[in-house]
């Protein structure tokens, strides 16, 4: 017969996590570290984005600035969404020392090349993180990172096209102007053929 908690007699026993909240399913140590390390990821994301936002406002460039600021603060809700899912795992958030971003670059399309493999390097960490849930059969945690990584491949695709678009105007101060006027207007999505 099947136990209800609900019956007489059942007691309230449920597992806690290291934060002392109930806890469904114990977390795999590696998962548990991987989502840590991610989580720094994602700060340090942040911080990255703000330091090239004031590169840009720096320069006059103030649409741009005004992009990267925008991104800075969606990495930082990256890392609320990882941080609220570790405590609703049961478990506590350790934060760790994050490095201090880089400042100098030679111009714009060196930025956004950095911006692309930053963004890229966020999915790699993310596939490894679905990996290792679906092999410990952590199925709360996929569901968790599917749309994360969702939004990854379309922040990889606004990257790439930014970076192409910087490509375009090779530096000329009125095609860069263009851009930055964009930016400024929030249009920074790629064409759509849906
Ligand atoms: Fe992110």
């Amino acid at each position: 017969m099947v136990q209800s908690p609900f019956q007489i007699g059942a007691g309230p026993r449920v597992a806690t996590g290291p934060a002392g909240r109930a806890m469904a399913q114990p977390m795999d140590p590696d998962l548990l570290e991987g989502l840590k390390h991610h989580l720094t990821m994602e700060r340090q994301a942040s911080a990255a984005y703000w330091a090239l936002a004031l590169w840009f406002a720096e320069r006059e460039l103030r649409g741009f600035a005004h992009y990267l600021r925008h991104e800075a603060a969606d990495e930082q809700h990256h890392a609320g969404l990882v941080a609220d899912y570790l405590i609703a795992r049961g478990q506590t958030v350790q934060l760790e020392p994050i490095a201090a971003p880089r400042q100098q670059w030679s111009d714009a399309e060196e930025i956004f090349a950095a911006v692309f493999q930053m963004e890229a390097d966020v999915t790699t960490s993310l596939q490894q993180l679905y990996a290792l849930a679906e092999r410990g059969g952590d199925v709360r945690t996929t569901v968790f990172l599917d749309p994360i990584v969702q939004g990854q491949i379309e922040s990889e695709h606004q990257a790439a096209h930014l970076l192409g678009r910087i490509r375009f105007a090779q530096g000329d101060p009125a095609a860069l102007l263009v851009i930055d006027g964009e930016l400024g207007a929030d249009r920074h999505e790629p064409a759509s053929m849906a």
